[in-house]
């Protein structure tokens, strides 16, 4: 036993050296076996493996280059790019769609580079990608948050099914001047209401699960402050102040990163000076600390290249060292950091950190998405043909089209037309109109294939004349050229009052062309384009019972129409089913609904014009000049924030509010239906904490309730408010909660307030 126990400490002391080696070689097998499970833990084992060459590729986008069905480009800019691809110098691409075209790519990459890292597509699906939805401004008129949500999860399902696994949407801007083309593209004035909206796009595009094969990443567009361009001229300097930026722009953004949202865009514009793509402040500060973003920011397309133009940097290596140090992950188009991160970091001048923390990011987005799993997710053809303009696609679009169109008069009840109305004239190129009612960021759609306003009233009676009376633009129309708009031609006109005067109603279809509104699209004038005015009195002239529906990118000012026409229909550009919405609520198989997510100005020289504006020392109205307004123009827009008609009427009372607990104060009131056919309201909360340590805005909406009610029905409905919506960010940009009086009103719309009642906190 001795023995036994004497030989087997001597074995251990002699080969201990060994022992050790042996223990310590299994354990480190099995840690290197030890499959990476989280997320985390996949992105970091790739990063470790990957060359500072491919790590600054994942940080690089490309547009969409050659036509890839077709051979690979031998030469020029596009054999550079291709030659990228392959060595896995590229992470993303844009514009590029099709199952056919993603898969080519796709293959490129996971076959052709050394770690097979999956690209991602990014495109603008902005509101539908081939059925296409009302445009954004316009599907904010509905308020219809589950209808919303519906209509970004189906253009998810629809540009997922063609390939596409990330767009550029929503946009959050939020905007208070008219003269922006990109208003069109967001939700309006008003930043609660933005916060909901941008929160239920966001849901809609990423779904419950990124890595099903019919969700794809969403972007939070543009941080920030772009809605804020100067005079409304896009790409224009913005100059905004703390108290502006943390209450008023920031508030979507917050709400998208606080719901998961992937990716964020930066902007075009300087902030304080600084580009927002090289401005560590938005980047690092705000989004990356304060809201722990996790996912990555793009730049807008080539908006690193743009601050040479702006005159912060000098070249396009500083351009690269400035933007990455800033935290912009990835390069759209400027091919900065494809061509100077490497020697930036092997210089010094930026840490590679910087890049790994970029890398990461990125990476982070490709394995939500599942890519690493399945690469060719988003590539099946047989979905990408069932998946596209489905009948169900096309209901969900009617549905959220015709809850988007505004009531904006209707005298003497002219509307709902009776669907035995004989003698209608319709007047107005717009209704023939297929194309405009599309829109401008329509990219995905065929062209010309939203229905018909005469399509959509033909389904209803075929006993109507229809006269165009002038053409709106003179040329094709397309995303990136100027629209040039009819000033002078009026021989239609004849024709237009000839059918007027025969009828019992006329129908004019007025308004913008789809490509007038949208990037790069601003107007100094926001009458109706062209002759289109002129028209319109011309017709009024021999018969005053018109119904005005106006088809617009953005608001228009509306004054003459509102002061003659008995009736207006704001149908901005509704998408595929335009024609169809219009005709459900002209003959009254729908109720309109909407309310306005942006004033409607009397005139231009009035903007910005927004509803929640502070009170200034001098509010007015005085018999003198001395207090804040114009001399020609009323201060009050044409039709404001939250307004909208219907059919029927709702009578609100009894409004109670409960203080016992001021963490949650509930607010009710109820509502009743006292006309003669059901209708939708919605319902809205303002707030106006009376004196606080900075000036707080008149009334801010802080809650709304889109409620159904047949006719003669009451509903009680309750809000409930919390610190969130008492509070407010100081001018040091701290969130606080100060106590004192509080008027609370509940109304129609921003200006009719139904009920309201002061409380002290
Ligand atoms: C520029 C626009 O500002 C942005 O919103 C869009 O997503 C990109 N171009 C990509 O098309």
């Amino acid at each position: 036993m001795k023995n036994i126990f004497s030989t087997t400490v001597n074995f251990f002391l002699k080969n201990w050296f060994y022992l050790i080696a042996i223990v310590l070689i299994i354990f480190a097998g099995t840690l290197l076996n030890k499959k990476p499970k989280t997320i985390d833990e996949k992105v970091e084992v790739l990063l470790q493996k990957m060359t500072l060459e491919e790590k600054i590729g994942q940080m690089n986008q490309y547009n969409g280059f050659w036509d890839v069905t077709g051979p690979a480009p031998k030469n020029g800019d596009a054999a550079k790019k291709y030659d990228h691809l392959k060595k896995g110098w590229v992470g993303s691409v844009l514009n590029v769609k099709g199952v056919e075209e993603v898969r080519k790519l796709q293959e490129l990459v996971i076959n052709e580079t050394r770690l097979g890292i999956p690209l991602l597509f990014g495109f603008d699906v902005i509101h539908g990608y081939k059925t296409i939805f009302p445009i954004p401004l316009a599907e904010a008129a509905s308020w219809d948050l589950e209808a919303i949500e519906k209509s970004a999860r189906i253009s998810a399902t629809e540009a997922a099914a063609a390939g596409i696994n990330w767009t550029f949407a929503p946009m959050l801007d939020v905007t208070r001047d008219a003269r922006w083309g990109r208003v069109m593209e967001g939700a309006g004035e008003d930043p609660f209401l933005g916060a909901k909206i941008g929160v239920a796009r966001i849901k809609g595009f990423q779904g419950d699960s990124l890595n099903k094969s019919n969700t794809i990443a969403a972007t939070a567009k543009h941080f920030a402050g772009y809605g804020f361009a100067e005079s409304g001229r896009d790409y224009n300097t913005v100059d905004i102040g703390t108290v502006t930026l943390y209450n008023t722009i920031f508030p979507p953004f917050k709400a998208a990163v606080e719901n998961n949202v992937q990716t964020v865009m930066n902007s075009f514009n300087v902030v304080n000076g600084v580009p927002a793509t090289a401005n560590a402040f938005l980047q690092r500060d705000i989004l990356k600390s304060k809201w722990n973003f996790e996912g990555f920011v793009v730049s807008d397309w080539g908006s690193g290249l743009e601050m040479i133009d702006h005159g912060y940097a000098k070249d396009l290596e500083q351009v690269a060292e400035l933007s990455a140090n800033a935290g912009s992950d990835m390069d759209m188009e400027s091919y900065a950091y494809v061509k100077h991160l490497k020697e930036l970091v092997e210089s010094g001048k930026v840490n590679i950190k910087v890049i790994d923390d970029a890398v990461r990011r990125i990476l982070k987005v490709k394995f939500e998405l599942g890519l690493f799993d399945n690469p060719y997710l988003y590539c099946d053809s047989l979905r990408e043909k069932e998946l596209t303009n489905s009948k169900a696609f096309h209901e969900a679009a009617l549905d959220v089209a015709k809850k988007s169109i505004v009531l904006l008069k209707n005298d003497g009840n002219i509307l709902p037309l009776n669907k035995s109305q004989k003698n209608i004239a319709i007047i107005g190129v717009l209704a023939e109109e297929k194309n405009s009612p599309l829109g401008s960021w329509r990219l995905g759609a065929d062209d010309s294939s939203a229905v018909s306003v005469l399509e959509g009233i033909s389904k209803y009676t075929s006993n109507y004349t229809y006269a165009k009376g002038a053409a709106l633009s003179l040329n094709a129309t397309n995303f990136v050229d100027e629209v040039m708009i009819n000033e002078t031609d009026k021989s239609g006109f004849a024709n237009a009052v000839q059918a007027a005067k025969n009828a019992e109603v006329v129908v004019m279809v007025l308004g913008e062309h789809g490509f007038q509104s949208g990037e790069g699209r601003s107007r100094t004038n926001l009458n109706l384009p062209g002759v289109q005015q002129e028209l319109l009195e011309a017709v009024y002239k021999v018969n005053k019972n018109i119904v005005l529906i106006v088809m617009n990118g953005r608001p228009l000012t509306l004054n003459w129409a509102d002061a003659n026409v008995p009736a207006i229909l704001e149908a901005w550009q509704l998408g595929s089913q335009s024609g169809n919405a219009i005709a459900h609520v002209l003959f009254g198989d729908y109720n309109p609904s909407g309310k306005l997510p942006m004033s409607f100005p009397k005139s231009v020289g009035q903007l910005p014009l927004y509803y929640n504006h502070f009170n200034t020392g001098r509010p007015g109205p005085k018999k003198e000049v001395f207090w804040s307004h114009y001399t020609d123009e009323s201060n009050e827009p044409l039709y404001p924030f939250g307004f909208g008609l219907s059919y029927t009427k709702f009578d609100y009372s009894n409004l109670i509010i409960d203080k016992k607990n001021p963490k949650s104060i509930t607010v009710s009131v109820t509502i009743r239906n006292y006309g003669k056919v059901a209708g939708e309201e919605i319902v809205q909360l303002y707030l106006h904490d009376k004196i606080a340590s900075i000036v707080r805005p008149i009334k801010e909406l802080k809650g709304f309730h889109k409620i159904m009610l047949k006719a003669a029905e009451s509903k009680t409905i309750t809000f409930t408010l919390t610190e969130k919506e008492l509070g407010f960010y100081n001018e040091n940009g701290t969130f606080v909660v100060e106590p004192g009086e509080f008027n609370i009103m509940v109304g129609a719309s921003s200006k009719d307030i139904k009920l309201q009642q002061t409380i002290l906190l």
